[in-house]
Formats: structure tokens, C-alpha cells, sequence
């Protein structure tokens, strides 16, 4: 074997073979098993994408019946996750209860038969049926209310939203919603999809796969930014005129502008493209929001500073304000977000099972060697 450059963050480095999904950093183009996002986010539902991901194809017509049907009915909570929940402190993130919570579902349906495909097929219905609950219990609870059910009438983005507001959803903000789900469901091996993998090698159950990729998720680096794009705009940059200042002192003192930069995309995110297109037409409905116009000169004296450099909007710079209009509380956004890449995530668990090798990557030692042991005295 030769010995392999060392490259900080594996940039670059393939570290899976994958037919799930593609990237093009540089045309700015995404695909979920061959099919342009931009067609699927106008198309499919993200049921059906979750489908498409997991087993590889469109689903028939019966086969989405039985996929949604299996979904619906797997929705609830067993009532000793609500009461471990209940315990949780209610100043928590939100982030930290969804991934105890998923971790806690491998104590209640512990069987691992990864060689089972009704096994596989289980898992992957409970995960993406019982992660929207928990979210939505969770928000309930840290205000001191009981979850509400879920209701089998509506389908799976209307049920999440009437779970976490209480009140059943306009059916266009369901829709975008739902939109939003279908964007943020792949990307092929980012950080959290790599931790999916790492764990998922070593055949733990789906469970605890899950449970370490939402814990990936969760950084400010990663899923956490979209949640720190809003503290941005309304805390530190807060009118038009700040915009340009701010993003001088980002750039003089080398920090980073949340919801700018992609390790793959040098263009703009085409998931981007598409959230800000969903924002404008949700504020058309139901009403501006004060920071739109902040966000839209900040993308422009970004582009202007740092768009040599490849600096673009992402994903995560136009979905908070969407959310927020949606009525999603802005810790909410990040487990939003893991809602949706569990369909990821699972297509990559089942991926990697079928022709798993352990992850075991080798390091370059920095250190010393043959050290004497120091008697405590003498340190
Ligand atoms: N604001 C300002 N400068 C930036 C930004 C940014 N958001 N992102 C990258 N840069 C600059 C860096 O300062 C660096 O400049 P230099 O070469 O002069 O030192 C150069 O671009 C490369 O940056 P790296 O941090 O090396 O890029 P990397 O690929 O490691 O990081 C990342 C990608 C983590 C997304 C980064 O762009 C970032 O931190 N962005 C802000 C956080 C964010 O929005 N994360 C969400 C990403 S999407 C997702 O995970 C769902």
C-alpha cells in the first residue's frame, strides 16, 4: 500500500463508493440517484424521495401506498420514551433530546437482524415515523404542555407541523414544508453521513446510527448553522446598513459568515436557489419578514468580498427564514434538519451493509517515543 498525503478534514479523500446521491461543486449541481433535487423538490414528496434514496428506485403507486401507510401508523411514541422525555431539562437543545431519544428507540426495539430485510424495512419506517414525533413531543414538553397525537388524516409534513404548532397547517405551508424535507434528505458524505457510516460499520443498530449522525449534525459547522444564520441577522448584523461592515470585520478577523461556504460547492448551493425562492413566496402569502432584505444584501456583499474565493450562500442561509415563517422556533431548525437527513442516513446504513468493511483508517503519529515514566514527585 503506499502511503497516502495526509489531507486535514479528508478533503478530497474518497472514503466510501456510493450510488445515492451526486454533487457537482462546481456547475452547482445535486442528484438523488440520478434525478436533479431542483425536479424532485417540484415533483415527489418526501416520502416518495425517502423511497428513492433508501431502496434506489421511484416506488410504484402501491408500493408509496404501503410506504406511507407503514409510516402513518408507526407515528407514536411508546409512552415510557414520553415520560423519559418529560425528565429532560427544558432548557435542553432540542438537538441533544432527538439524539438520547433515538438512541433510546435501539433499548425498545433492540432485535439486530441486519441480514433481515423486514428488519432493514422496519427500522427505516420507524426511524422516519417516530423522529418528526419526538421533535414536535419535545417542543410541547419544555413548555409544560403533554404532546399532542398524531393525526392519520394528514399526511407526513401537514402531521409534523400540527404536532409541533398545535394547529393543522395552511395546506401551502405544508407543501413547502414538505419541499424543504425533499432538499435537506441526501448529500452524499458530508460530516454527519461519514459518522452514520463509521458507526454503521461496525453493524450497531440503526439506532445508534442515527443517534451518532444527529450528533454530527448538531455542530455550527454543519446542520447547527441554519439556527445560527438567524442569530446573525437579528443579533449582530440587525439593519441593511450593518451589513457591509459586518462582513468587513468577518473578513478581518477570519471569521465565518454563517450560511457561506461549502466544502464541495464553489457556486451557489442549488438547495439555496431553491429555499430562497420558497421564502419569497411564503412571504407573498402570509407577509414580509424584516430580515429578508438583510439576508438578500448580505448574499450580495458576500458574492462581491469572497465570491472569488468560492464563497457562496448554502443550504443553510435561506431555510431558517423560511422555517421561521412556518412558525418553527429557531432551535427547532438543526432537528428540522435531521428529520429530513434520516432518509439520508438510512440509505447510506443500508448502503454500507451490504458490503461492509469496518472504517479503520490509519493516522500519522506526531508524537514521542520510548518516554521514561515520571514518579509523580519529580513532574
Ligand atoms: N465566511 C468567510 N470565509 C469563509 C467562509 C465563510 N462562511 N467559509 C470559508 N471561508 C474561507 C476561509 O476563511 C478560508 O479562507 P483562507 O483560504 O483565506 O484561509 C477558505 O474560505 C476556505 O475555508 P475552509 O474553512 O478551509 O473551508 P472548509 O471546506 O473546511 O469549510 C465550511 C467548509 C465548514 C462549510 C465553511 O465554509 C464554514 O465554516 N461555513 C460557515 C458555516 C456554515 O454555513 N456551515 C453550513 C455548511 S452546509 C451544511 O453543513 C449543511
Amino acid at each position: 500500500m503506499t502511503v497516502c498525503e495526509y489531507r486535514a478534514g479528508l478533503e478530497g479523500i474518497p472514503a466510501t463508493q456510493s450510488s445515492i446521491s451526486f454533487v457537482d461543486g462546481q456547475r452547482g449541481l445535486l442528484e438523488y440517484r440520478g434525478i436533479s433535487v431542483e425536479e424532485l423538490a417540484e415533483k415527489s414528496t418526501f416520502l416518495e424521495t425517502s423511497y428513492l434514496l433508501i431502496w434506489g428506485e421511484l416506488p410504484k403507486k402501491e408500493e408509496l401506498e404501503l410506504f406511507e401507510y407503514e409510516i402513518c401508523h408507526h407515528r407514536r411514541l411508546k409512552y415510557r420514551i414520553r415520560d423519559m422525555m418529560k425528565c429532560f431539562p427544558e432548557g435542553g437543545h432540542p438537538m441533544d433530546a432527538l439524539q438520547a431519544c433515538a438512541a433510546a428507540l435501539g433499548l425498545f426495539y433492540s432485535r439486530r437482524a441486519l441480514d433481515d430485510p423486514a428488519y432493514i424495512r422496519a427500522a427505516v419506517v420507524r426511524l422516519l415515523a417516530k423522529i418528526p414525533t419526538m421533535v414536535a413531543a419535545f417542543q410541547l414538553m419544555r413548555k409544560g404542555n403533554d404532546p399532542i397525537q398524531p393525526r392519520d388524516d394528514l399526511d407526513y409534513s401537514a402531521n409534523f407541523l400540527y404536532m409541533l404548532t398545535e394547529t393543522e397547517p395552511d395546506p401551502f405551508a405544508a407543501h413547502v414544508f414538505d419541499v424543504c424535507l425533499t432538499l435537506h434528505a441526501e448529500h452524499t458524505i458530508n460530516a454527519s453521513t461519514f459518522s452514520a457510516l463509521v458507526t454503521a460499520s461496525t453493524l450497531t443498530d440503526p439506532y445508534a446510527v442515527v443517534a451518532s449522525a444527529v450528533g454530527t449534525l448538531a455542530g455550527p459547522l454543519h446542520g447547527g448553522a441554519n439556527e445560527e444564520v438567524i442569530t446573525m441577522l437579528e443579533d449582530e448584523i440587525g439593519t441593511i446598513e450593518n451589513v457591509r461592515p459586518y462582513v468587513e470585520h468577518c473578513i478581518e478577523k477570519k471569521a465565518k459568515i454563517m450560511g457561506f461556504g461549502h466544502r464541495v460547492y464553489k457556486v451557489k448551493d442549488p438547495r439555496a436557489t431553491i429555499l430562497q425562492q420558497l421564502a419569497e413566496q411564503l412571504f407573498e402569502k402570509y407577509g414580509e419578514d424584516q430580515f429578508y432584505d438583510i439576508a438578500v444584501e448580505l448574499e450580495r456583499v458576500v458574492q462581491e468580498k469572497l465570491g472569488h474565493k468560492g464563497i457562496y450562500a448554502n443550504v443553510d442561509f435561506y431555510s431558517g427564514l423560511v422555517y421561521r415563517k412556518l412558525g418553527i422556533p429557531t432551535d427547532l431548525f438543526t432537528p428540522v434538519f435531521a428529520i429530513s437527513r434520516t432518509a439520508g442516513w438510512l440509505a447510506h446504513w443500508k448502503e454500507q451493509l451490504g458490503e461492509n468493511r469496518i472504517f479503520r483508517p490509519t493516522q500519522i503519529y506526531t508524537g514521542t517515543h520510548g518516554n521514561p515514566y515520571i514518579p509523580m514527585e519529580k513532574r
